[in-house]
């Protein structure tokens, strides 16, 4: 365990959230304040992920789902979105070795429609290569829309409706949850959004029901793992009642 020791005693191993949802907010800002170009932000936005995810391994999170390119990001000027796609493929190509050495599982969620073919071959590849891995399961939510999840789920209980697969009065919450990009993952349980914004844009719809939410005006390059540890503790310090009492 390579986490401070002060903050292993503060975070109650035995009620750890199972899953963490993260949307990385303000890589623009950070780099701005700094008179820097924005994709000078992002690539520190990569940096700061990194040791995110290594820290949430280390301290025992089973899964973590990371906000890295949404349907509505393409709305972006040309360059930015270049720049954005060319750091994910090199982050998938250097998590292949790195992330896998630290037994990380990496998933890519999200339409593959408008992606490169670059891109989706190296998805592919990382995915393939991580797969056996036995730690964290990171999912990287790239060309992910909370509704677009939720139609194309739809889309694949109708076809198998018409196929006679299954029948209409099958459809439960629990049986269309495994028409979601996170089939056989647990709901998300705590939710981060750095930058003081308070909104969910289009993230995890159906799987953040229950979480918790957890904001800190920190831009994402400055989000650090004491940072991490402070939102478990928060998390922890909450009572979930699930709509009970
Ligand atoms: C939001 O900041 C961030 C994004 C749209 C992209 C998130 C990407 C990263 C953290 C780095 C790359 C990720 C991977 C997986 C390699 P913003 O640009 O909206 O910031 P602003 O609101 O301050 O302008």
């Amino acid at each position: 365990m390579f986490f401070s020791k002060k903050k292993q005693h503060e975070i109650d191993m035995s009620r750890l959230p199972e899953h963490i949802g993260i949307i990385m907010d303000g890589n623009g800002r950070w780099a701005k304040r700094r008179g820097l170009p924005r994709s000078a932000g992002h690539s520190a936005g990569a940096e700061s992920l990194k040791k995110i995810i290594t820290e949430a391994n280390n301290i025992g999170i089973k899964y973590i789902t990371v906000y890295a390119f949404s349907t509505e990001n393409w709305k972006r000027p040309k360059d930015e979105v270049d720049y954005l796609m060319s750091l994910l493929l090199d982050y998938l190509r250097n998590a292949e070795k790195t992330l896998s050495g630290e037994n990380v599982v990496i998933r890519a969620i999200g339409s593959r429609e408008g992606l490169s073919e670059e891109i989706c071959k190296q998805i592919d590849k990382t995915e393939k290569f991580t797969s056996k891995n036995t730690g964290i399961v990171m999912n990287i939510a790239l060309n992910y829309g909370g509704r677009e999840e939720i139609a194309s789920a739809a889309r694949s209980a109708c076809a198998d409706v018409q196929s006679g697969k299954i029948s209409v009065d099958d459809i439960d919450d629990k049986l269309f949850s495994e028409y979601l990009y996170t089939k056989n993952q647990p709901d998300v349980d705590l939710l981060i959004r750095t930058s003081g914004e308070q909104r969910l844009s289009n993230f995890m719809l159906w799987q953040v029901s229950y979480a918790e939410m957890w904001f800190t005006n920190k831009l994402w390059p400055d989000f650090k793992p004491a940072d991490l540890h402070k939102a478990i503790i928060d998390f922890q310090n909450r009572g979930r009642r699930f709509g009970g009492v």
